[in-house]
């Protein structure tokens, strides 16, 4: 028996110390696969700029394409919590711009919650969202939006002051409201130390085995990215290989006439 993942669910699991599992989904299609396969979590991540659309780095996409794509996901009527990942510029300005964005996603991109980066810094918005009922996952450590910032996609937490920032950023988040905290690249003894110490769940991407729950993009998982994959991907399957094969058995069928076959016209 499936059943609607709510916020309420997530922060049970932590106590009850079951794991929460949360994986990106761009699209009607994968969203239901993911959904009926028993996942709890749906990102509609801004990923998607990389993964989806080419593109070199997370901050190019925009609200409106964010929007398109959380509205197909979300028409997969998944079990799975819907989450709206906020691009870059959506929540940096204004408090004010930044709740009318997270309303959007909620509004028009039906989903259920959103996720911004950003810890200490983002406070006083998590807290205008979850006053406005607009339940807030964060993310801190590795921040991919602040990448021109980081100098890089570089390990966060490595030092005496970049461990102590993170550990302020956590709580600063779950002061705030938020109902849940990704940690992305940060060493797993910190990430330990930090999901010990707050009582919203964690969920990590290569944060070790101790955070409450783990996240991937989708495309990592299936083996359908391109050039090179950080240390905290695991490639479950190469479907790249796959679909190519697939590909080129359909071209090699229709030069040698042997597909459509009687089976597939109308007479
Ligand atoms: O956009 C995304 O896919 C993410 C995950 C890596 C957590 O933010």
């Amino acid at each position: 028996m499936t059943r609607k993942i709510t916020i309420l669910d997530l922060k049970k699991m932590k106590d009850e110390g079951e794991k929460i599992t949360m994986i990106t989904a761009y699209d009607f299609c994968f969203a239901k696969i993911f959904s009926d396969a028993g996942i709890d979590i749906i990102l509609v991540g801004d990923s998607a700029a990389n993964v989806v659309c080419g593109m070199d780095s997370t901050l190019p996409i925009t609200m409106d394409e964010m929007i398109f794509l959380s509205r197909a996901v979300a028409r997969a009527k998944p079990d799975a919590l819907i989450v709206g990942d906020m691009p870059f510029m959506s929540y940096h300005t204004s408090v004010d711009e930044a709740v009318a964005n997270a309303g959007r996603f909620i509004k028009e991109g039906f989903a259920e919650t959103v996720k911004l980066e950003g810890g200490q810094n983002v406070k006083e918005k998590i807290m205008a969202m979850t006053d406005m009922d607009i339940p807030v996952m964060g993310h801190i450590g590795l921040t991919p939006q602040s990448v021109h910032k980081m100098g890089g996609y570089k390990v966060q937490g490595k030092d005496d002051v970049s461990r102590k920032k993170l550990l302020n950023d956590a709580k600063a988040v779950e002061e705030a409201g938020a109902f849940a905290v990704v940690l992305e690249a940060v060493p797993s003894d910190l990430a330990k130390e930090i999901t010990e110490s707050i009582d919203i769940p964690t969920i990590g991407i290569g944060a070790g085995i101790d955070c409450d729950g783990q996240v991937l993009v989708m495309h990592d998982i299936l083996g359908l990215t391109f050039g090179k994959r950080p240390k905290f991907v695991k490639e479950y399957v190469n479907l790249k290989e796959t679909i190519e094969n697939t590909v080129k058995e359909f071209i090699d069928e229709v030069h040698d006439e042997k597909f459509p076959t009687d089976k597939h016209i109308y007479s």
